[in-house]
C-alpha cells in the first residue's frame, strides 16, 4: 500500500486540512492509499485541529474533528512513501531532519507558492482561500502520481 505523510507547523491547521481532503479524495476514488499528517513543532501535540480548520473541512463535507496533532519523527521519512511539505520552512526544516522522499504542496498548483499558514489569520475567510489551495494541489498531486483510479 502506497503511503502519504502531509507536515506542517502546528499540525492544527493545514496538514489536517490536507489529510482530511486526502481521505476524502482517496475513499471517493476507492484508493489503497495511507494517509496521515504531522507537525514538525510539538506545541500542540495531542490537540485538535483549529476550530476554523475544523469549520472549513465541514463547509466541504469533510470531518477533521477527530483528528490530534502529533509531531513528525525520523520513522515517518522511512514508513511513508512521500512526505509532503505544506511550505518552504516546513520543507527545509524536513530536509534538515534527513526525509528524502520529500515534495513540496505549492509545487504541484498555485505557481509554485506556499500554502500561506492561517495560525495568525484574523479571520475565516483565509482558511476558505487555504483549503481551495490544498484542494487543488492535492488533486493535481495523486493525479501525477496515479494514486486516482482515472490518473492513468
Ligand atoms: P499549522 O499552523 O502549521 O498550519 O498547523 C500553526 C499552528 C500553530 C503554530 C504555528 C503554525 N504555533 O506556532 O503554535
Amino acid at each position: 500500500m502506497k503511503s502519504v505523510l502531509f507536515v506542517c507547523l502546528g499540525n492544527i491547521c493545514r496538514s489536517p486540512l490536507a489529510e482530511g481532503y486526502a481521505k476524502h479524495l482517496a475513499f471517493a476514488n476507492v484508493m489503497d492509499l495511507k494517509i496521515d499528517s504531522a507537525g514538525t513543532g510539538a506545541w500542540h501535540v495531542g490537540e485538535p485541529p483549529c476550530a476554523n480548520s475544523v469549520r472549513v473541512a465541514a463547509k466541504y463535507g469533510i470531518d477533521i474533528a477527530d483528528l490530534r496533532a502529533r509531531e513528525v519523527k525520523r520513522e515517518d521519512f522511512t514508513s511513508f512513501d512521500l512526505i509532503v511539505a505544506l511550505d518552504e520552512s516546513n520543507y527545509q526544516d524536513l530536509k534538515r531532519l534527513g526525509a528524502t522522499n520529500l515534495v513540496k504542496l505549492g509545487d504541484y498548483g498555485y505557481g509554485g507558492k506556499d500554502v500561506p499558514d492561517p495560525y495568525f489569520f484574523d479571520g475565516f475567510d483565509g482558511f476558505d482561500e487555504v483549503y481551495k489551495m490544498i484542494e487543488s494541489c492535492v488533486n493535481t498531486l495523486f493525479s501525477v502520481k496515479s494514486y486516482t483510479k482515472d490518473s492513468g
